[in-house]
């Protein structure tokens, strides 16, 4: 990261900080490390992140539904789909620093600073070693790796090490009173098994006919070895699911529609085009026959946002083989032999965004440090550019003073607009000063009640984005506010 991104990135997360967006968890205490909380901002952006991606998939689709399922889960869910044995990343000790690595970060960072170098070949060739110790769960492999690499070029000036060991992810805990571990249950690491577990329920509550989806937003925990870049890796985050249920043999056409329709959805709100890009997966994990990540580039770097894959039939079959119950569905459309396809378990197409990283990555493309200085003098504003659908507060009504019964007309004007939107009302300080930190947290208007409103009933409008203004009647601001910030 060069300097100047290093900077933007710590301005972005002390602005999140100071404007009620992102605090770090139980701070009072220090904090914890990888947990956060969201501020009264924090909280409104998430919503309204939650709502657009809600909308367009449930709402604008008919054959997706939403479901609200339990975190906890019966734990054999976690055998079936293959949490219990392999959710876990190789992990290593640094003996002399006693500080804990995930041995795979290692050397990826050791490629990385390769690559930077414009050593290639390098980067290339421990890149395959890895991949091939990794795809072996060679576990001695990749430590020898690590020391040979720290003896090629030396990091930390030490080469005591642990063996690398596999670590679950997986955070547990006990249910009911008695511990004893047939009770032992887990914190879901992902939201997508407790659409699995009752697609046939929803299939039939709801009449589904294939191929349809379900889709959740839920929090999800995974103990990662190492926390890094704020809230891109938590240990308690939130994702945005959907498993869309195909016939088999259909899986690639709609995994490519998929593909394309959840970049479109990305764009939608502006994002230059060339901050994002699609990363296959070469490596595909046990259950998936095609897997791309669609990547956002963070002051960091390209880093993963959404992942889509493409699941076959592994987890029906599997939640099948481990609770004994059918999880077929009856196809009665007739193929082209005239035959109805019958009894299959389905192919699952999988979209899964991580909120927490959406949020993040919204904050930091509407994250503005301008400079407003003209010859007369030097000036300058943060502003946040949010997509008005997504701005946490939609306007701002400022009295112009505290006095002549402008603070009642402007809560009067307030209460009228409360209903649909959120406002907020600010009298202190100059309205420079309000303007500024209405700005600050990406209010796309500012209203301001003067004393021409007690006479004629208009108000001034000020753009957030272009800081202009302008005088309209303020029966119309309703309509105003609604052009820009309804979905
Ligand atoms: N059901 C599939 C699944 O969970 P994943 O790639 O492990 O796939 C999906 O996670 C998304 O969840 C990622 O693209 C990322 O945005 C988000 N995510 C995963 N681990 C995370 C973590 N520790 N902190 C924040 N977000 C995370």
């Amino acid at each position: 990261m060069s300097k100047a991104t290093d900077e933007l990135f710590k301005n972005v997360i002390s602005h999140a900080k100071e404007y009620g967006f992102v605090f770090p968890s139980s701070e009072i205490y220090d904090g914890l490390s990888a947990v956060y909380d969201y501020g009264q901002n924090g909280s409104e952006l998430k919503n309204n992140i939650k709502t657009y991606w809600w909308k367009s998939m449930v709402q604008m689709h008919e054959n997706i539904v939403g479901i609200d399922a339990a975190i906890f889960m019966h734990p054999t869910t976690w055998k079936a789909s293959g949490h219990v044995d392999g959710f876990s990343d190789p992990m290593i000790d640094n003996k002399d620093s006693k500080k804990r690595y995930r041995a795979d970060q290692l050397l990826e960072d050791r490629i990385a600073k390769y690559e930077a170098e414009g050593k290639t070949e390098k980067a290339a060739q421990l890149q395959q070693e890895m991949d091939d110790a990794l795809k072996a769960e060679n576990l001695p492999r990749l430590k020898e790796l690590i020391i040979e690499q720290e003896i090629a070029c030396p990091v930390s000036g030490t080469r005591n090490w642990t063996d690398v060991r596999q670590f679950n992810l997986m955070f547990s805990t006990q249910m009911g009173a008695v511990a004893d571990d047939a009770d032992v249950v887990y914190l879901r690491p992902e939201t997508a098994q407790g659409i699995f577990v009752n697609y046939l329920n929803v299939q039939k509550s709801g009449r589904m006919k294939i191929p349809f989806g379900i889709a959740q937003i839920g929090k999800a925990f995974r103990n990662e070895v190492i926390a890094r870049q704020f809230i891109i890796r938590m240990r308690e985050f939130e994702q945005m699911e959907m498993q869309f249920f195909v016939r088999p043999g259909t899986q690639k056409e709609w995994f490519n529609k998929w593909k394309e329709t959840r970049l479109k959805w990305h764009l939608a709100l502006g994002t230059a085009p060339e901050k994002y890009r699609y990363h296959e997966h070469t490596k595909l994990a046990h259950y998936a026959d095609a897997a791309y990540d669609i990547e956002f580039e963070f002051p960091f770097g390209f880093k993963e946002v959404e992942g889509i894959h493409s699941r076959t039939d592994f987890d029906l079959s599997q939640h099948q083989k481990f609770s004994g119950k059918k999880m077929q569905y009856f196809d009665p459309e007739l193929g082209e032999d005239g035959k109805p396809y019958g009894n299959y378990i389905p192919y699952v197409i999988e979209t899964s965004i991580g909120l927490d990283r959406m949020f993040l990555l919204t904050l930091i493309n509407a994250y503005e440090e301008e400079d407003l200085s003209t010859e007369e003098k030097q000036d300058s504003r943060t502003v946040l550019r949010l997509h008005p659908v997504l701005a946490p507060v939609k306007a701002a009504i400022f009295p112009l003073t505290k006095k002549d019964g402008l603070p009642e007309k402007a809560r009067e004007i307030m209460d009228k607009l409360k209903l649909d939107f959120n406002i907020q009302y600010e009298e202190k300080d100059a309205i420079g000063k309000r303007y500024r930190r209405q700005d600050a947290i990406g209010t796309p208007f500012c209203i301001t009640v003067d004393h021409q409103t007690l006479e004629d009933n208009t108000v001034t409008i000020r753009y957030r984005d272009t800081m202009t203004q302008e005088r309209v009647p303020a029966d119309d601001l309703e309509k105003i506010i609604g052009d820009k910030v309804s979905w």
